[in-house]
């Protein structure tokens, strides 16, 4: 069939992305979905930092590349013995094989296959539905139709709105995972989170969930403090205000800092707001040329411990429904994070608005 989508031909065209279009919609063939795939039309994508990393070359992936990772939609035909017409499936945008080692080991964000089939820009099994465009990390959102392997898929209550239920897919496994999942934060300790995009906002209203106290949220875009505020953060502060200033609201430092802002600079402010055996989770991707330093002695003689969080260390098929039914109960206001819904011809202009801090999280609805 063909189908409509965004194709990316080459990274790091200049901005504003108005002007130079990096994204152009064109119509592209995409096979029949293969033994253990689903042909799923798109009904909702968000336009998550990771997409705009891959436009501006920050993320660099093999071109041309249909993008788009965080995505909802109705499975229309099914090669897979779990999945039939008519299921809605949140995409994971790691494809999990199940067999691994780190499948095996209950880390499936991590799976070997599912890394190699990402960098190569295919589906799971190696092999590309898509005629002479790669996929986006196995998910390709960004086109009315997709075919994806059935692990990277999530079975979903069908009644959620699409453009509420694509946000599960990237921001809120994320950002929440990696409060409930990687850092396992307990009621009454305290996080600091630098970065208020869907991924940090996300985190934060995890860090609600659990009872961390004090929150503390750092951001650069007034109004994103103002946000983090209404949601539940005990204190915002502005990231010029300093290091210091997070070390100060809590106490001496926090417990768990989370940097979700993609800058190893973030990141060592992140480090350097956690108290002595506190805990820094990294959930931003800085370009791999980024390195980050920190005093060697203070890993050990303060028991301080970095960890990196992909994918919000989460099992797809587990925690994907486990939050769906959070935000039925109110518990986890998700919401609240989606500024607007965009048409596949305004998505430059809606990567813009994204990369100057204008908005949280758009939805491309079809
Ligand atoms: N680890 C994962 O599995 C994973 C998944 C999704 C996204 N990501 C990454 O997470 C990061 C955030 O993604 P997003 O979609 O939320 O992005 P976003 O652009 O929506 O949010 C980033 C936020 O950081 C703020 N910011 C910029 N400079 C800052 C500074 N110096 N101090 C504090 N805040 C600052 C911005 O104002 C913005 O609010 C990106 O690097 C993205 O690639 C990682
Ligand atoms: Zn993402
Ligand atoms: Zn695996």
């Amino acid at each position: 069939m063909i189908v409509r989508g965004a194709v990316l031909r080459e990274m790091g065209l200049p901005a504003p992305y108005a002007a130079s279009r990096p994204l152009r919609i064109e119509e592209v063939e995409l096979a029949p979905p293969g033994p253990g795939e689903l042909l799923v039309r798109i009904r909702a994508a968000g336009l998550c930092h990771s997409d705009l990393s891959v436009i501006d070359g920050s993320r660099p992936r093999v071109m041309p590349m249909l993008i788009g990772h965080e995505a909802a939609g109705e499975v229309v035909a099914s090669e897979a013995a779990d999945f039939a017409p008519g299921d809605v499936v949140v995409c994971a945008f790691v494809p999990s094989c199940g067999t691994c080692g780190p499948c095996a080991e209950g880390r499936p964000a991590l799976c070997e296959p599912g890394a190699t089939a990402n960098t190569a820009g295919t589906l799971l099994s190696g092999t590309r539905r898509l005629t002479d465009v790669h996929h986006h990390l196995g998910v390709s959102g960004f086109a009315d139709h997709a075919v994806i392997s059935a692990h990277s898929a999530v079975k979903i209550d069908p009644s959620l709105p699409p453009e509420i239920a694509a946000l599960f897919g990237c921001a809120v496994m994320t950002g929440v995972g990696a409060v409930v999942n990687t850092a396992q934060v307990r009621a009454g300790r305290s996080a600091a989170i630098f970065g208020l995009g869907g991924v940090g906002l996300s985190a934060l209203l995890g860090a609600v969930l659990v009872g961390a106290h004090p929150i503390v949220a750092v951001d650069v875009v007034p109004s994103k403090l103002e946000l983090a505020l209404e949601l539940g953060a005990t204190y915002a502060l502005d990231a010029a205000d300093g290091v210091d200033q997070v070390r100060a609201a809590t106490s001496g430092g926090a417990d768990y800092a989370f940097e979700t802002v993609g800058s190893a600079k973030v990141l060592e402010q992140a480090y350097a707001a956690t108290r002595r055996g506190g805990t820094t989770v990294t959930v931003g991707l800085p370009h791999p040329s980024q390195a980050f330093s920190v005093p060697a002695v203070s890993l050990v003689a303060e028991e301080r411990t970095v960890k990196g969080s992909y994918l919000g260390s989460s099992i797809p098929s587990r925690d994907i429904p486990r939050y769906v039914a959070l935000y039925r109960a109110g518990r986890l206001p998700v919401d609240r994070l989606l500024t607007a819904t965009v048409g596949l011809d305004d998505l430059n202009e809606a990567f813009d608005d994204l990369a100057a801090g204008t908005s949280i999280r758009q939805v491309l609805l079809f």
